[in-house]
């Protein structure tokens, strides 16, 4: 069967490639301490399963509205705009099967082909797909590491910034779990008004934080009408399978994604929607995930600042962290930190991800960064695993 051309220009998630690579270990009679995923070890909160059953045995399982059901729409038009000081009503929220969906439908109703779109690298790696399959112009942004984390490099976003229409925007970043500061965001949001640019403000992570207050820069003046928020179930509430998340948007763009809703998937599963309200009207359940996923990150922290050559910032959102390894790969004589990922698996059963599995290396780049998720390990396989990384690259 000839396949469709434009198949070429589509990425994926090269993560995936580090799941097989470990499953594959581990079924050699091999020990896993999986880091790589990002997804979430813990149950979803008992009264949103309940809310989902019970719907179903109310019959809620036939097609309902493409933009998502009223309940839902009226909640997260509530709970969003609470949550970042906007004024939002049920004609900027459309439901989607996820936080995902709202990257392709952004790129679809608001790019048209050789456009220029700045997108974070490293950065989640669906961005650079879904540009590129769509015919945009891929242009990514740096960032350069701080004495607390990362930042975006913000002369190069205002030397890009002028040959762009689109900017994708993802605070409280996978995979660098850093969050901008206030002067950051609003330089960016400053950025995006003067070059008249069009902004998708991923906010998958946007409740995932340990300490202060997150803020979205559709809230900044001047915002609100050149952006589209990515929402999502999946992290705040462990729904990852769940698939329920939603775009919010200006009431015209929102009625184009709900045409495209119309023609992908006709609507989101009825009965998870009904369960979507529940979360968001009792959403306790949030609070112990909140409480496992920092205890996590304390003892990740800890057991990575204690491997020589690996230095880690303590990020205060996400579930991820990204050392800096450059010491360490140095000193087990590694030539790249490909080798040295391999390696840890079979030496230690550690595995993670390495900083190009979001984004190519840009060609000034020399310190070496891995990427770890808390969010499948319990704290002692986390204080497990790091001390057999740490042994490992201590006997170097
Ligand atoms: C930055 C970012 N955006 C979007 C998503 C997609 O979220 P969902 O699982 O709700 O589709 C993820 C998932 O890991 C993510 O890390």
């Amino acid at each position: 069967m000839q396949l469709a051309g434009r198949l070429d220009q589509l990425g994926t998630e090269t993560a995936f490639a580090v799941s097989q690579a470990a499953a594959e270990w581990a079924a050699g009679g091999h020990r896993v301490y999986p880091f790589h995923l990002g997804d979430i070890n813990l149950p979803t909160p008992a009264n949103i399963v309940d809310a989902m059953n019970a719907a179903i045995a109310d019959g809620k399982t036939g097609y309902c509205p493409a933009a998502g059901i009223a309940p839902l729409r009226d909640a997260l038009a509530d709970d969003i705009g609470r949550g970042r000081g906007m004024e939002l009503s049920a004609s900027n929220i459309v439901v989607q099967p996820g936080g995902k969906p709202v990257i392709t439908k952004f790129i679809q109703t608001l790019m048209n082909p050789g456009d220029g779109v700045l997108y974070p690298n490293p950065g989640y790696p669906i961005y650079e797909s879904q540009i590129d399959y769509y015919g945009g112009r891929a242009m990514p942004y740096r960032y350069r590491e701080t004495d607390t984390g990362f930042g975006i490099d913000l002369e190069q976003l205002r030397e890009l910034a002028p040959s762009a229409r689109l900017l994708i925007y993802n605070n409280l970043q996978n995979p660098l779990g850093c969050e901008s500061t206030p002067e950051e965001m609003a330089e960016i949001a400053r950025i995006a008004i003067e070059h008249d640019l069009t902004v998708l403000s991923d906010e998958a992570y946007f409740e995932m934080r340990y300490s202060g207050e997150s803020t979205s820069i559709a809230s900044l003046p001047g915002m609100a009408d050149r952006t589209v928020i990515l929402y999502t179930f999946s992290k705040k509430f462990a729904m990852t399978g769940w698939r329920l998340g939603c775009a919010v948007a200006p009431v015209d763009v929102a009625q184009q994604i709900a045409k495209l809703n119309t023609n992908d998937e006709s609507c989101t599963t009825h009965f998870v929607q009904a369960a979507g309200v529940e979360a968001l009207r009792d959403p306790s359940g949030a609070v112990p995930l909140l409480a496992e996923l920092e205890r996590r990150r304390n003892a990740a922290v800890a057991g990575l600042q204690a491997i020589p050559g690996v230095s880690c910032a303590t990020p205060e959102s996400t579930f991820y962290l990204f050392p800096n390894v450059t010491e360490a790969v140095g000193r087990l004589g590694f030539r790249n930190v490909t080798e040295f990922a391999t390696a840890a698996l079979h030496e230690t059963g550690v595995s993670f991800c390495t900083r190009h599995h979001f984004g190519s290396a840009q060609p000034d780049e020399t310190e070496r960064y891995i990427r770890l998720a808390y969010s499948g390990i319990s704290v002692d396989d986390i204080e497990e695993g790091l001390g057999e990384l740490a042994g490992w690259v201590a006997s170097a």
